[in-house]
């Protein structure tokens, strides 16, 4: 992944679609006098109707689009948390939802394990943001597993009961965040407005929902301009979760850190990038529609919204340590075996998912229980609650 400040020229028609979606959020801009929150454009820009970034059809996660996940870097990945799940699934009866399945691929390799460890679940749930992801997730099954498309089922919202294992990788930081700035004891909210016919950033003095959400980070004053992010969506997506979900656990992947790492006076600049064709760059306001804009997450913000919303926190730790606790060994092993010649290959995936330096550190697993506290096994190396 490069950091560029020069992006790749999108074709002209990629630069239209992404015209017409700015110019949809001008009207918004206009229509609420003058002035947007981030989220509010960071959502747009997202998963507007046919023209956000997740919504409009063009490829985005592997290697011809704009960034890797784990699933996409190696089986191995998928085949761990089948390890989770089937651990989960033989302590109480239940089906699999996968939250934002993206290109498919985590959902065809887990079955697969699964399916070759005889405990298949009945079905296998998929509920993405962006219904347009369907096509392309029933593709790779076609492709893949077509004799396992008959146990997919996708959903339009969350079912009103549900026993089993709720998976989201890399589905929190894809949500939109509020984007402040706290200079002496004054808080500033990013907005985004619409001047000299293009979209510009300004900062104005945030509203009482925003300035009760950083209150109660309790970062102090600052010297110098602190610049960082917040999710104030976690409340109520927990607490939908919750009312879904009778006996189970969530489990939920992604970078991110707890919130004294997150917030420390050093990270004065926030989490929030884009990527654009493997191209990491800090302009939101740019390609529009285009390229994705994520941040970081703080999963004590996590634990937090999922506690006041009914979740025992269950375990949170590296995906490094999750993994490895997850018979990442044997299933390396038992593909070395069946195709000797991928050595290199495989030790490369493993090395990219688990070291420190890749995103061994940098990626987080948290475990959230609902009727359910039995130790998990993906926990049994390293278990880092207290850091939450
Ligand atoms: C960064 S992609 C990750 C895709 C896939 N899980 C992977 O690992 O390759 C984020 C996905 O989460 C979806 N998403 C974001 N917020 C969501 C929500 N509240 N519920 C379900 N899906 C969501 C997005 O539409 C997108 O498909």
């Amino acid at each position: 992944m490069k950091f560029s400040t020069k992006l790749p020229t999108p074709s002209t028609d990629a630069l239209q679609h992404s015209q017409q979606l700015q110019y949809k959020i001008r009207d918004v801009i206009n229509a609420n006098n003058g002035a947007i929150s981030f989220r509010t454009y960071m959502e747009m820009a997202l998963y507007e109707q046919g023209l956000g970034y997740y919504v409009a059809g063009c490829r985005k996660i592997g290697k011809s689009g704009d960034f890797m996940t784990a699933p996409e870097i190696s089986p191995l990945f998928s085949q761990c948390l089948a390890s989770q799940c089937i651990q989960i699934l033989s302590e109480i009866k239940g089906d699999i939802i996968e939250l934002g399945a993206g290109s498919g691929l985590m959902a065809v390799q887990l079955l697969l394990e699964l399916e070759k460890q005889n405990v298949l679940p009945q079905n296998y749930y998929i509920l993405d943001l962006s219904p347009e992801l369907k096509q392309r997730q029933k593709k790779t099954f076609k492709q893949l597993a077509p004799h396992l498309l008959d146990r997919i089922i996708w959903l339009k919202q969350l079912p009103t009961t549900f026993n089993g294992v709720i998976l989201g990788n890399e589905v929190l930081d894809a949500m939109p965040v509020d984007v402040f700035t706290l200079y002496k004891d004054k808080l500033f909210e990013h907005q985004v407005i619409w001047q000299d016919k293009q979209l510009m950033e300004q900062l104005n003095p945030a509203s009482s929902t925003l300035w009760d959400a950083v209150t109660a980070l309790k970062l102090g004053t600052m010297e110098t301009p602190y610049t960082s992010e917040i999710n104030l969506n976690l409340q109520g997506w927990f607490k939908a979760l919750d009312a879904c979900l009778t006996q189970g656990v969530v489990i939920l992947i992604d970078y991110g850190y707890s919130a004294s790492e997150y917030y420390h006076p050093d990270r004065n600049k926030g989490t929030l990038i884009c990527h654009y064709q493997h191209h990491v760059n800090e302009s939101p306001l740019s390609y529009t529609g285009l390229q994705d804009i994520t941040a970081n997450v703080d999963f004590t913000a996590v634990a937090n919204a999922a506690d006041k919303a009914g979740f025992e926190v269950l375990g949170f730790t590296t995906q490094a340590a999750f993994l490895a606790a997850n018979q990442l060994e044997t299933f390396f092993m038992q593909i070395l075996e069946e195709t000797p010649e991928k050595h290199y290959q495989l030790a490369q995936q493993v090395r990219i998912l688990s070291l420190p330096s890749e995103m061994g550190e940098r990626f987080k697993v948290i475990a959230l229980g609902k009727d359910f506290l039995n130790p998990l096994n993906g926990f049994s190396l390293t278990d880092q609650r207290h850091r939450l």
